[in-house]
């Protein structure tokens, strides 16, 4: 069925508001009514006899397949192997018996991360994906294929379709964790409930547009833009400077948080925003420390963080974006929208194709 824009200026902008009904309707799917398990399709998988993960996917589904590392690993005590689809099958990487394969792919088209499924089949133990168009070539080849739900995602630079992956993926763990018995009933019921009010805090974080609307007059003039984050919140800087790249053109580039005394310290100066993206977890003090050492060299800094995150460590920045509180677990997926909204408006003050951007195609189905 065709899509309009709804009322809104771009589909981008409509597909980022529509995130807590679509995440609704995907937990929807997936938790069964009683509100203690994961259901998945027929024929299911049982991850007891898996003994590792491998995850291949390109752009914004990729960053989702890093994010899902830390938490199968984390979680699911799973080993997990990334790579992005160019790369995974060139390697010509040995696989082990034992080895599930999962793909991640908005279209389900994308000829890299088709290719990387095709390599697997015959090798790994069972071909799972994660997919929004259910009818698509990397579903059909799939033993196993998880539909998203996003619905239909028109904007080139990727939106819902990631938190929907992300969220997905986040109940796959879950299952696995229970699965392998890494978790127990009451821990799985809490992080099942925790998923299930994700929709009225994402509603929530959209309340940022007009804060970030305003940040992104002035980031709109930088000509390069540091992202940072630790652990699952660095693949959300990835992503955050992946979408500035796609639709601002402006320069951006991302780091874990700590491998900024290893080179990239050196680019801090007043004219080079970061961003740095920190939600009280285990991870905060660290993640704040190296912000400092940002801040000690002139550093222009803009904190994305809770409200208790905001009083420990706002000292000094440029500004603080303020994200309502999740639990960690969930922080990449709310984490995605302040990268969204400074992506898009951004874009729309320097006046770009936000649709549309230049050189690049929603889907990539050619090498
Ligand atoms: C293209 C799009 C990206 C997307 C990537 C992977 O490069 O512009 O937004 O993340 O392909 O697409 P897929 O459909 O496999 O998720």
């Amino acid at each position: 069925a065709a899509v309009d824009k709804a009322g809104y200026k771009h589909f981008m902008a409509k597909e980022i508001a529509e995130q807590p009904t679509v995440l609704q309707g995907a937990l929807a799917h997936y938790i069964d009514a009683a509100g203690g398990s994961v259901t998945l399709p027929d024929p299911g998988i049982d991850f007891a006899g898996i003994e590792r993960l491998t995850l291949v996917a390109c752009g914004t589904a990729f960053y989702a397949c890093m994010v899902a590392k830390y938490w199968f690993e984390q979680i699911a005590r799973l080993p997990v192997e990334i790579d992005v689809a160019s790369e995974f099958r060139y390697r010509e990487p040995p696989v082990t018996p034992g080895t599930a394969a999962l793909f991640v792919s908005q279209s389900g088209e994308t000829a890299d991360t088709l290719a990387a499924l095709r390599y697997m089949a015959g090798k790994a133990d069972r071909i799972l994906s994660v997919v929004n168009v259910a009818e698509s070539s990397i579903a059909r080849e799939s033993d196993l294929a998880l539909p998203i739900l996003a619905g239909v995602e028109v904007g080139v630079a990727s939106t819902k379709a990631f938190t929907c992956q992300l969220t997905t993926l986040a109940l796959l763990v879950l299952k696995a964790a229970r699965d392998r018995g890494e978790i127990d009933d009451a821990i799985l019921a809490d992080h099942l409930a925790a998923l299930r009010r994700l929709p009225g805090i994402m509603n929530a974080a959209l309340n940022i547009e007009t804060a970030t609307r305003d940040l992104a007059q002035e980031l709109s003039e930088a000509r390069d833009i540091l992202f940072l984050g630790r652990g699952a919140m660095y693949p959300l800087a990835l992503e955050g400077a992946l979408k500035l790249k796609e639709i601002s053109y402006i320069h951006a580039e991302a780091y874990a948080s700590g491998e900024l005394k290893h080179g990239p310290i050196a680019l801090v100066d007043p004219a080079v925003p970061v961003i740095v993206m920190a939600p009280t977890d285990g991870l905060f003090d660290k993640t704040v420390s190296n912000m400092q050492e940002v801040m000690a060299r002139g550093g222009k800094v803009l904190l994305i963080t809770d409200a208790a995150g905001a009083r420990t460590a706002s000292d000094g920045v440029w500004k603080t974006l303020i994200l309502p509180d999740v639990p960690p677990f969930l922080a990449p997926i709310l984490y995605a929208i302040p990268a969204q909204l400074l992506a898009y408006h951004t874009a729309i003050a320097k006046g770009t194709d936000v649709d549309q951007p230049r050189n690049l195609a929603k889907s990539v189905t050619v090498e």
